[in-house]
């Protein structure tokens, strides 16, 4: 059984969506929220489905706080869901293949330092892109360059806007990152011996 916590930083949709799929299920079990954000959306979300949450701040990010608590917790893999804060190198080392990130645009286009959420969207919007889409990948250190895993489409439709573009990304989202950490799970080998901090 793979324990995995979620790091997010907003509404916590996809987080939602995670911990719905996970729950009950005999491969892995969402056992922690991390969030960088007081009074963010995800966190009600992680107490409404019983699940521990940590809210961390920028400082424990860097400073080794937060990878001490995810390796004291037994974490074997880690999902950024709008998570906008790039890892510490030293986090990043510490779980190798083992951390995912979403991103809501066909990378490597609009993505990086920046580029989340709705200024995603913009951007797509502003080029006259007829499609875009979602991106699932491996973090490395750098933002959103990391090994792609999956990535699935959807048409910018005439009149769009920001909004209506991320209803249906988000919907792209609900509908395949559960399934693709599923996927993943079961294809990586026995985890290695925790890391220390
Ligand atoms: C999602 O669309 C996710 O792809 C994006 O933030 C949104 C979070 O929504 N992530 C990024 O932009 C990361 N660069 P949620 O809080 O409802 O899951």
């Amino acid at each position: 059984m793979v324990r995995i916590a979620i790091l997010a930083s907003g509404s916590g949709s996809n987080a939602r969506q995670l911990m719905a799929h996970f729950s009950g299920s005999p491969l892995a079990q969402v056992a922690l929220v991390g969030c960088d954000q007081p009074g963010a959306g995800v966190l009600q979300r992680a107490w409404d489905m019983g699940v521990p949450s940590l809210l961390f701040s920028p400082a424990e990010l860097r400073d080794g706080t937060l990878q001490h608590e995810l390796a004291s917790a037994g974490i074997g893999l880690l999902l950024l869901a709008g998570f906008m804060r790039l890892l510490p190198p030293e986090l990043v080392r510490a779980w190798p293949g083992r951390i995912l990130n979403i991103h809501p645009s066909l990378l490597p286009k609009y993505g990086g330092k920046g580029m989340y959420g709705h200024r995603v969207h913009q951007a797509v919007l502003a080029a006259g892109e007829k499609e875009s889409g979602i991106t699932i990948h491996l973090v490395n250190e750098r933002y959103d360059e990391g090994k792609v895993l999956f990535q699935a489409k959807c048409p910018v439709l005439p009149g769009d806007d920001a909004d209506t573009l991320a209803a249906r990304i988000h919907a792209l989202e609900h509908a395949h990152y559960p399934s693709a950490v599923e996927g993943y799970l079961k294809e990586l080998p026995p985890a290695p011996p925790l890391p220390h901090v």
